[in-house]
């Protein structure tokens, strides 16, 4: 049997860091799962598709062959045969992806291969609905989050230190945003599942936070 720990938060919250690490230590496959979304977002900003063309958006979807491949143990989002991985962290990229991940027929299509492969090996897989739809029967499941403007502060450092221009009221504006459609959408909107942990990491280091959630883990599966 395959082991899982499901990790679901706000934007920002730190579960990537968090869920990479946590892999590495205990030799599991991170999955990214907004990264699908935001490879599906790409694909539909350069296809021209407004988030509000829900029929299109019903269509053109399944135009977009989604799969994942890992290269040095790091995630590589492939679309439609090209990596896109250098291309999906952006914050329009970002927001696109929020705004179509509440159509259901898009939802349908990333949760069946997010499933297919948790079947095939352990993983650690973050997103916002992974403990309440993807992987209801993980080991373990966390509930990640963090002040609003911590995670503002977090994001804008990671974007300066790769050069994007940014500010970092626009940046929690952003966010508030965010969290507001992930938690409000009809479909699988980001909730804490009932058999989650909660964790606030406003004020734990990635270290502390990665610590916390490993010993969770080995109470619960015992070794
Ligand atoms: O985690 P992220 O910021 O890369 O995710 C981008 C968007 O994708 C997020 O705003 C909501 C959506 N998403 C989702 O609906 N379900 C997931 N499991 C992961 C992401």
């Amino acid at each position: 049997m395959a082991y899982s720990i499901a990790i679901d938060g706000p934007a920002g919250a730190g579960k990537s860091t968090i869920a990479k690490r946590i892999a590495k230590e205990l030799s599991y496959i991170y999955v990214d799962t907004g990264a699908m979304y935001r490879a599906m977002a790409l694909f539909f900003l350069r296809e021209g598709i407004k988030p509000e063309e829900e029929e299109k958006i019903n269509i053109e979807c399944q135009k977009a062959d989604i799969t994942i491949e890992y290269q040095n143990g790091e995630q590589q989002v492939i679309l439609n045969g090209e990596n896109v991985n250098g291309l999906i962290r952006t914050e329009e990229v970002g927001n696109m992806a929020s705004a179509t991940s509440v159509n259901g027929n898009v939802r349908a299509k990333m949760v069946e291969l997010q499933q297919q492969l948790a079947e095939k090996a352990d993983v650690i897989m973050d997103g916002r609905d992974i403990g309440t739809k993807v992987l209801p029967k993980a080991q373990l499941k966390i509930y990640l989050t963090a002040s609003a403007r911590t995670r503002a502060e977090r994001r804008y450092k990671e974007l300066r230190e790769k050069q994007f221009e940014c500010d970092i009221e626009t940046i929690e504006k952003d966010i508030i945003e965010r969290d507001y459609r992930d938690m409000h959408r009809e479909n699988s909107p980001l909730m804490q599942a009932e058999d989650a942990v909660l964790v606030d990491s406003s004020h734990m280091s990635v270290e502390e936070v990665a610590e916390h959630i490993i010993q969770l883990f080995r109470e619960k599966i015992k070794c």
